[in-house]
This record gives structure tokens, sequence and C-alpha cells, in this order.
């Protein structure tokens, strides 16, 4: 943006307290990332930019996320809960260090975009003191009122202190704000708490901008983009909304899915070209999959990676760490946990690989279970290429299959397998011809017939 600085506050100090949880607000996720990741990977970034995250006192989660999604933040602590106004002050000093462009954001409205950042900041290049990011709400009720006066903003009113009149006004303050840095501080300075909440409402600054004579403007944008969050039925709704825009964007990117009303998907799944997913697939965070891969219905991917031509579920469940070579089929019923297999690995039915590597082309048999944990440690299975295991076996880890072995079906393999070796770890099979018949002819002999 045309060389001009500029200095990102987001607040996330709030208490959240009508989201009824334990979790800080600003650490819930949509789209599995978090309230605050979603505002902070919006916010400008690059050179020429600094951001500060106000956090309250004891969030060290919320500031630990901040950091992990932008290393280059800096966080700062509202000792008090007093205010948006009082907020932004907590980062004093980096508004005092200067920037051509103060942008305030909210870490509870999670859906706002890069692009709407940049348009915030523009005004102050044609000479605003402020720009306030404004939106038609459907139910304006809890969001605060735009004043506007033969065309201009001459005050932004909250809920609790506005008219009946006001309360019928629809167009909102998102909560987003750029400020021209050379008057932010003197404007936020002046913010006074004589309102029916005793609290330092950012708002004000549109009311003191115009006592000082300087321009206000509002940029518009749509509500779906600005929805605040303060409960779990709002969470929900930005779920939905985020939801939609990241279905459409595969569909748009050529992912088929014939039912995307049903699939879920996170901010950061990435897809390859001709990929499929069927209906009722759920997909977390740190998921990637790769060309011509199929998804089949009721599967369930979280930071996992599906190779090219892969084919997944029905019914799977891919967790964290798991990683699928080109053309490996994960069937129905199969769980699979920090394992890599290979290219053109199958496992058909009813299976779980946990902590395990396996070799290209091996096949796992219905039922086979890596036993991974002894209660203590969780121990790994190496599965050779090309190795077959028969359905129902039990792999005792730590232990190695080697390539090209067999096991044989019900097998609980407790030692390591040489390549091309045969296991079969069961009793011998004993036969009794005969013993059945005579069985039930014993029986049927000795019932009695019923009396009385
Ligand atoms: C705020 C706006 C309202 C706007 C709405 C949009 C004010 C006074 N009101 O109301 O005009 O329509 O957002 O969603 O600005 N926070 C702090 N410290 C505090 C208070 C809040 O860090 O002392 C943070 C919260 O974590 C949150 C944000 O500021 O991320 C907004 O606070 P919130 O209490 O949600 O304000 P709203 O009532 O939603
Ligand atoms: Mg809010």
């Amino acid at each position: 943006m045309t060389g001009r600085t500029c200095l990102t506050i987001v607040l996330a100090a709030g208490e959240g307290t009508r989201m009824r949880s334990s979790l800080p607000k600003v650490l819930h996720s949509v789209a599995g990332q978090t309230l605050l990741a979603n505002v902070l990977s919006a916010a400008p970034a690059g050179p020429q930019t600094s951001l500060a995250v106000v956090v309250g006192p004891g969030y060290e989660a919320v500031a630990k996320e901040a950091m992990r999604v932008r290393p280059d933040a800096t966080t700062f602590v509202q000792r008090e809960r007093l205010g948006t106004a009082h907020a932004v002050l907590a980062a004093r000093e980096a508004i005092a260090r200067g920037a051509d462009d103060i942008v305030i954001a909210f870490g509870d409205t999670p859906l706002i975009s890069v692009e709407t950042f940049a348009r915030m900041r523009a005004p102050l290049q044609a000479g605003a003191a402020l720009s306030v990011l404004g939106f038609h709400a459907a139910d304006p009720t809890g969001y605060g009122r735009l004043i506007v006066e033969n065309g201009r903003l001459t005050a932004i009113r909250e809920q609790a202190d506005a008219s009946a009149e006001e309360r019928r006004i629809t167009l909102c303050n998102a909560g987003v704000m750029a400020f021209d840095g050379k008057t932010a501080l003197r404007i936020i300075d002046k913010i006074g708490n004589a309102n029916s909440k005793g609290e330092y409402y950012l708002t004000d600054a549109v009311a003191i901008v115009r006592e000082l004579g300087l321009t206000a403007t509002v940029i518009e944008t749509s509500e779906d983009e600005v929805r605040g969050i303060n409960t779990k039925a709002q969470l929900a709704e930005a779920e939905q909304v985020m939801q939609a825009r990241l279905r459409k964007a595969a569909l748009d990117a050529g992912v088929t899915m014939v039912a995307p009303e049903t699939v879920f998907l996170a901010a950061d799944t990435t897809f390859g070209k001709d990929v499929t997913i069927e209906p009722y697939v759920v997909i977390g965070p740190g998921v990637t999959i790769a060309d011509g891969a199929v998804i089949h219905a009721f599967s369930h991917l979280l930071q996992a990676s599906v190779g090219k031509n892969a084919s997944v579920g029905p019914y799977a469940r891919l967790r964290p760490g798991t990683s699928l070579g080109e053309g490996a089929r994960i069937g129905n019923f199969v769980e699979t946990k920090a394992a890599v297999l290979e290219a053109g690995v199958k496992v058909n039915h009813l299976t779980y690989v946990g902590d395990a590597h396996v070799g290209a082309g091996a096949n796992i048999g219905a039922g086979t279970i890596t036993c991974n944990y002894d209660g203590f440690d969780k121990h790994r299975t190496e599965i050779g290429a090309g190795a077959f295991v028969g359905s129902n076996s039990s792999l005792v880890a730590p232990v190695k299959i080697g390539s090209g072995a067999y096991i044989g079906s019900g097998s609980v393999v407790t030692r390591n397998v040489p390549d091309d070796a045969l296991v079969v770890e069961r009793s011998e099979q004993s036969v009794r011809e005969g013993w059945a018949k005579r069985f039930r002819e014993m029986k049927l002999l000795n019932r009695k017939p019923k009396t009385g």
C-alpha cells in the first residue's frame, strides 16, 4: 500500500463471558482456526507493517497463539477491562513509536479479509483522520450504530446508550477502524467513560474527530464479513459463513463435491487437481489432498496428507501424522495415526495403523491392529514393502515385519519377522471328524419329553 507504514492493533482482552466457556473467547475456532488467528492472518503484513495484540491478564494462551500465527507481533497486557479505547491505549508504546496508519481490529471478528483492511486505509491517504468499517445488520441489536448526518459520519452510539430512534438504525459499526497516525493518540486520549457502562468506548473517537474539525468516513462491507462473536450461536453462524466461503473456493478450484453443504473444510485445506470429496466428510486443520484423490463419504481427516490418486473411506479416520502415498487405499472403518503408508499400500477394512511405517505395496488385511501402546509409551511398527499381513493379526510394537513377508491370519506378532518369511502364530488346528453330529444326537436323545 503506497509506502505508508502501518501499525495494526488487535484487541483480544475481552472476557467473552457470554460464550459461557473457560476458553478465552478469541481462542474459539472457526474452520479449524482460532478467531484470533483468522484476524491476524488477514491483518496488514509485510515490510512497513507492525502488529500489536492486546491481551488480558493471565491470557498467556492468547499471547502464545498470537506469536504462533504472527511471530512479528508484540503483545501488550490490558490490566483491567475498561473498554475498547482503554484496550487500545494498552499498546500506547507501539502507537507512540509512530506509523502513518493505525488500524484497530477486534479479535472476535474473524471473517474479515485482507482486501477490507486495505480499503479501510485508503481514505487516510486522502486526508481523513478516521475511517470506520460499517455494515447493514439484519438485526442490529448489540452493535454500535453509525450516526450519519448530511452524508457525514458524526458519531457511533452503543446499543446501551442509544435512543429508541437510534436503535432503529441498521448501519452498524463492524469494529475495525483506521486512524491517521498523526492524530490517533490525541483523539484516543480524549475518550472518556461517561456512558451507561462506564467504559472507555473506542467508538467515541468519531464524535471527537468531528469536534476537532477533522473527517471521519465509513467504508461499507457485507454483514457476513464482520460478524462479531459474543455468543456460541454467533460462533456457529460465523462457521457457516466460513464454510460456505471455503466450499465455494474449493469448487472454484475444481474439487468435485456433489453435496458441498455436507462437507466441512478447514481454512488451510489444500487440494490438487481432480479431487473428489463425497458427502459428509469432515476435514480438520493441516490436511493436503493431492491430484486425483477421492475421499469417500463419512470420513474424518486431521493433519494428514493424501497422495495422488489415493482413496480414503468410506468411514475412514486419518489422524495427525498420517501420510498416504500415491494410489494408497484406506477403506471402511480404518484408523491411522502417525503413520506413513507408501505408494500402493492397501488397508481396506477395520484396521488400526498407528506409529507405523508401511512400505510400498504392502497389503494389510481386515482387522489388523498395530498394538502401539503399553499403557506408558508408544512404540513403532515397521512393515516392509510388499508385505502381506493376514486378517485379524496383532502386531505388538516395537516390531518389524520384513519386506515381502507373509503373516498368517490371526497371528499375534511379537518378534521381528525377516524379509520374505512366513509367520503363523496360532495353535495347531485340531479336527475331530463327526464330532458335531454325535454331539447333536446325544443332546436330542437326552432331551426328556415335557410333562404336565
Ligand atoms: C464492539 C463495539 C461496537 C461494534 C461491535 C462489533 C465498542 C465500544 N463497541 O462492541 O460498536 O458494533 O464491537 O462487533 O467498541 N476488548 C478488550 N478490552 C476491553 C473490552 C473489549 O480487549 O476492555 C476486546 C474484546 O476482546 C473484543 C473487542 O475488544 O475482541 C470488542 O469487545 P466486545 O466486548 O466484544 O465489544 P462489543 O460489545 O461486541
Ligand atoms: Mg464483540
